[in-house]
């Protein structure tokens, strides 16, 4: 009925759209101030869009008589868009609390890495697992995910580094993609590490005919539904040429590019990314002004992640230059072994301390731009008319204290809100 409505938000004291008129994307002006409605409400449809977003004597005027399955009275609290997280690696077996000790202790990533322990570690245990326990686990970490209000979340595969365990992760992403309320965009990571026993050689040989091949024959037959392409490009992992081969092989597939790159060393990633047309790459701690001027110019989004420069006591991310050339910066929380963290408030809260983002630039990071660098800013990341109705009421007097308050978080947080449902 065309009176009829799935929900109702009314009366929030703050509703952030945060973009207003379609953008796809926010660059460092765009960024400055996110437009914000003063006491509004919104109207969700049955097909879970949004209808309408505006004040609230305008709304209630507009759907006077309507009729609606829910209603939601948020008086004092504000609405914001879903948070969107671009960078997980969520599928895995058996902690690394002990690495945790020996970096407190003094050990390096690569250190770790190289002594067998790091990817490796996970990687052994992640093979041995059985899909139905990856499956519980993966579970349990996205439920925690929507608790502090990430309503999209990339997330990789890349610890079983051989076919089988490769399709097994996979798998588990897309049983998880098909039950969970959560939306996932997923990623195939065959190229995290060069698996043990192998030369990079031969792993890019083992990726590029083997694995990719068989994915592409699993998501021809329905099996998996894939959406993008990464590889570790770092010095002791996957060379310029090799990633440039894998990725190129992905994007064959009709893969979307977005990938691990000047991590821990310069390794021109953003270069070769731009030059590809990657629509993302992650981590860039280490990237050049010449690297930078080439994603401002190719569109490539900036997938920022606090927490690993933070744990590893790494060089921050050269955020504000990067805002500055105009790229499109976005935020991921790197969820995995290394990097214990799946909440994006506190990613957001952490660009702001150590990245030196502006709460509004913080935000939008974690939404629209996320949305862009997952390919889906046509239907995510802003509260518009005619997007999916991914939304968190939150119960706080401002926006802002989502990310001032650190810690805490699910507290605040009173619905989150999928296609129109209450998850
Ligand atoms: O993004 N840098 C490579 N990959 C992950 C770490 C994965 C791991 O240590 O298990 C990252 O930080
Ligand atoms: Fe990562």
């Amino acid at each position: 009925h065309e009176n009829d409505f799935r929900l109702f938000v009314k009366n929030a004291k703050q509703v952030v759209l945060v973009c207003n008129g379609g953008e796809r994307f926010l660059t460092k002006d765009g960024m400055q101030k996110l437009p914000v409605v003063e006491n509004g409400s919104l109207i969700i449809g049955n097909d879970g869009l949004l209808k309408a977003v505006g004040p609230v004597d305008a709304i209630d005027a507009r759907y006077k008589g309507a009729s609606f399955d829910t209603v939601i009275d948020a008086s004092g609290m504000v609405v914001i868009p879903g948070l969107i997280d671009v960078h997980t690696h969520p599928v895995w077996a058996g902690d690394r609390v002990h690495e945790f000790a020996m970096k407190l202790a003094g050990a390096t990533y690569m250190e770790v890495h190289q002594a067998g322990g790091g990817i490796h570690f996970t990687v052994e245990h992640t093979r041995r697992a059985s899909e139905e326990q990856l499956l519980v686990d993966l579970t349990r970490r996205l439920t925690r995910m929507l608790r502090t209000g990430t309503t999209l979340v990339e997330c990789k595969s890349g610890y079983g580094l051989d076919l089988e365990t490769e399709m097994k992760m996979l798998a588990v992403i897309e049983r998880a993609r098909l039950a969970s309320p959560i939306c996932i965009s997923s990623t195939y990571c065959g190229a995290h590490a060069v698996p043990r026993g192998k030369t990079p050689a031969e792993a890019v040989e083992d990726i590029v005919h083997i694995q990719l091949p068989r994915l592409q024959e699993k998501m021809t037959k329905g099996e998996l539904q894939v959406d993008n392409i990464d590889v570790f490009c770092e010095k002791g992992v996957f060379d310029l040429h090799s990633t440039r081969t894998i990725l190129q092989a992905g994007k064959d597939m009709g893969l979307q590019l977005n990938f691990h790159g000047d991590e821990l060393h310069p390794m021109n990633s953003a270069q070769l990314g731009a030059q590809l047309g990657a629509l993302a790459i992650s981590h860039l701690e280490e990237v050049t002004d010449e690297g930078i001027a080439a994603m401002a110019k190719s569109k490539t989004a900036a997938v920022l992640l606090p927490t690993t420069a933070y744990i590893l006591r790494l060089p921050q991310p050269r955020a504000r230059d990067m805002l500055d050339a105009g790229v499109i910066v976005a935020l991921g929380s790197d969820f995995n072994p290394n990097a214990y963290c799946c909440s994006m408030p506190m990613v957001m809260h952490l660009a702001c301390v150590n990245m030196r983002l502006s709460m509004d630039q913080a935000l939008a990071a974690a939404t629209i731009n996320a949305a862009y660098a997952l390919g889906r800013s046509h239907s995510h990341g802003s509260l518009e008319a005619g997007k999916e109705a991914n939304l968190l009421i939150v119960d706080c007097p401002r926006w802002e204290h989502l990310i001032y308050q650190f810690g805490g978080h699910q507290e605040l947080i009173k619905y989150v809100i999928i296609k129109g449902e209450v998850v």
